[in-house]
């Protein structure tokens, strides 16, 4: 796809799931990529894969400064930002605690910020920058039992458009919404939610989402990665400040089996 051939990018969250997914296409597509992940094992497989690994927790300012110095020596300079760390937790109201709240607002929210606002000045200096986002369907729609979740991935959103706003016309940043990806770190966390709560085998939980989703399938990194590619690509150039759905259609008011 034209556009991404040249391309240096750093990907947050990179070192697993949705994030590695789109690390993988950027390079597949001829971009310079490097990954910014917590240290970890998980590093050691990604840079085994070839990709160049600095490491951050996302909610430290000086970390995050630190890392994205150290990516633009690597890359030689940075034009794609791709913010795809995140955690979750799955309780009801009376069960979440303040430190739950704040891990998840800290790393889901305030580290998009903060990796967002070490990168910009390279982002704009390279004349055409790009930020993904990866917020969520409950982005969209708090869900029940995700409150701190549903709260930040909303937020993302407006802190995309607010920075789609400042950062135009030398950076588009733009979020997506995906749905549930069961292959991936998190995806694996809910469907485990899913199973104990309904009692029922993944393999009933997935039958499930295919029945409720008009493209009768459960979402995948690669679905995810590849509208990344689409908004990182020359063809995005004037598109800043949305947030894509990446759901099968699931926003659809659909009548569950209706689909042909
Ligand atoms: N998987 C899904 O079903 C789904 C659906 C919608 C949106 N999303 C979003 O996509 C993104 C990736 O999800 P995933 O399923 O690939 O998750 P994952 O758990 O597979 O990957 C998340 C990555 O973020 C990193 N990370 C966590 N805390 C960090 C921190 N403080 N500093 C630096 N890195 C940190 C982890 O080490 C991990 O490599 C998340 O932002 C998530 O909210 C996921």
């Amino acid at each position: 796809m034209s556009g991404i051939d040249g391309r240096k990018a750093l990907v947050t969250g990179g070192a697993s799931g949705i994030g590695l997914g789109i690390a993988r296409r950027l390079r597949a597509g001829g971009a310079e990529v490097a990954v910014l992940d917590l240290p970890g094992d998980n590093l050691r497989d990604v840079r085994a894969d070839g990709f160049s690994v600095v490491t951050a927790d996302v909610r430290s300012r000086d970390e995050v400064a630190e890392a994205v110095a150290e990516a633009c020596e690597i890359l030689g300079g940075l034009d794609t930002l791709v913010l795809s760390a995140g955690v979750i937790h799955i309780k009801p109201l009376g069960e979440v605690t303040e430190e739950d709240w704040d891990l998840t607002l800290d790393v889901n929210l305030k580290g998009a910020f903060l990796v967002t606002q070490a990168a910009a000045p390279q982002l704009v200096a390279s004349g055409r920058g790009r930020v993904v986002a990866i917020s969520s369907d409950a982005g969209r729609c708090g869900v029940p039992l995700l409150h701190a979740y549903s709260a930040s991935k909303a937020g993302l959103i407006g802190l995309a458009q607010a920075l789609a706003s400042e950062l135009a016309p030398h950076v588009t940043v733009n979020c997506l919404c995906p749905v549930s990806t069961p292959e991936t770190g998190m995806g694996q966390q809910v469907l485990a939610w899913k199973r104990k709560a309904t009692g029922g085998s993944d393999r009933k939980v997935l039958d499930e989402i295919s029945r409720i989703f008009p493209m009768a399938r459960a979402g995948t990194s690669d679905d995810v990665a590849a509208a990344a590619e689409f908004l990182i690509s020359d063809g995005a150039g004037f598109i800043t400040g949305v947030a894509l759905d990446v759901d099968g259609g699931a926003a659809l008011n659909s009548l569950p089996g209706a689909a042909q």
